[in-house]
């Protein structure tokens, strides 16, 4: 790896670095960014730590003019002996290729993605916090850095992972708006890629839902406004008598990790879960007839939120506790703190720099 001279190895704590608890999410940034420059010509360089003010973005770039950018977001765990490990790493670097495939990015390797993914933890190992107290949250950033007025594929581009520390996210309860006009994505479209535009296109709708008094956004397909997507910016489960459904992935939605890693844990625990389109009238329906059970959402970030209710100005469906979100947030939380956790191999040991 190249280092500018001045840049230490292992990134220091500031002195008064908060407690893990009191992080909340996205607050406190690493000060290194771990990068790797691709140009058309040449393909990907070497990866470099770059101070992380230091890093310049044209605002002639591909990625400000035309938001030619997609990014990951994935977690690095303490476990019990104190080792660091990454939480699903190449499920991330996966999706994080198909993303870029979609934008006309280039594509970069998944061992290049996990080489830098590894990097940025062993720089910032003193960042993440203890075992079961929070995660160090990684964010690789692809983007075009050429500057260029004209829309076309840019020549130079950037895979950039910043970093920030974040404490053990509790299962909040949000309540969600189905919003009726806006859409976050449409058949065709940018859902299933994790870049930029879908988060743009969602902005409108979260405060229009806090204008109402919603915590976020219970997304509806852009057709006919009745089918639920996601959950603000998680994946969406409702559970119906003793069966869990959450919409397929028809490339409006985000192929969630957090999506992946529950049904298998529901599957592990013998509760059948289908993915399936889900109306609000189906829901409203289940509620009357007594079957609702709960609803949550899932995401890197959040972990998983409960869903208390859902509503669209005309009618308000109420989803019940159960039990089952606390079975499945202790599940997954044992699964990304614990190497080896049910067999399974989610998680990737990262050494310590220099061993
Ligand atoms: C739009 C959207 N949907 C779903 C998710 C959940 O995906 P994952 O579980 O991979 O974090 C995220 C978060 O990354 C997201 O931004």
């Amino acid at each position: 790896m190249q280092l500018p001279p001045e840049v230490p190895l292992l990134a220091q704590l500031p002195p008064d670095w908060p407690a893990p608890e009191a992080l909340g999410f996205g607050q406190y940034l690493g000060p290194y960014l771990v990068e790797c420059q691709h140009r058309a010509e040449g393909g990907w360089g070497a990866p470099c730590l770059t101070p992380r003010a230091a890093s310049p973005l044209p605002v002639a770039s591909g990625a400000t003019q035309y938001g030619l950018s997609v990014f990951e977001g994935l977690k690095a765990y303490r476990d019990a002996s104190d080792g660091i490990h990454l939480f699903r790493a190449p499920e991330h670097a996966q999706r994080l290729q198909r993303s870029a495939e979609r934008l006309h990015l280039p594509v970069p390797p998944q061992a290049l993605i996990l080489q830098l993914c590894r990097l940025a933890v062993q720089v910032h190992a003193d960042y993440v916090p203890p075992h079961g107290r929070g995660s160090l949250y990684l964010r690789p950033t692809l983007f075009a850095e050429e500057e260029c007025l004209g829309l076309r594929p840019a020549m130079r581009h950037r895979l950039s992972i910043v970093v920030t520390p974040c404490g053990d996210p509790l299962p909040k309860s949000v309540r969600l708006w189905a919003e009726p006009e806006l859409i976050r994505a449409a058949p065709g479209g940018l859902g299933a890629a994790k870049t930029g535009a879908n988060y743009a296109a969602g902005i409108g709708g979260l405060l229009r839902a806090k204008e109402r008094g919603y915590d976020d956004v219970a997304w509806l397909d852009a057709a006919t406004h009745t089918q639920l997507g996601e959950a603000g910016t998680m994946n969406l489960f409702v559970q119906i008598g003793d069966e869990v459904f959450t919409p397929p992935l028809d490339g409006t939605i985000l192929a969630g990790i957090t999506r992946d890693c529950v049904m298998t844990l529901l599957a592990e625990r013998g509760i059948a879960c289908h993915e399936r389109v889900l109306t609000l009238a189906a829901l409203t329906q289940a509620g009357t007839e007594g079957t609702l059970g709960s609803a949550f959402g899932t995401g890197t970030a959040a972990r998983i939120a409960r869903i208390t209710a859902i509503g669209d100005g005309q009618r308000e469906i109420r989803f019940r506790e159960t039990g089952l979100i606390e079975s499945v947030h202790a599940a997954l939380k044992r699964a990304q703190e614990t190497p080896g956790d049910g067999g399974r191999a989610w998680c990737d040991t990262v050494e310590p720099m220099g061993a």
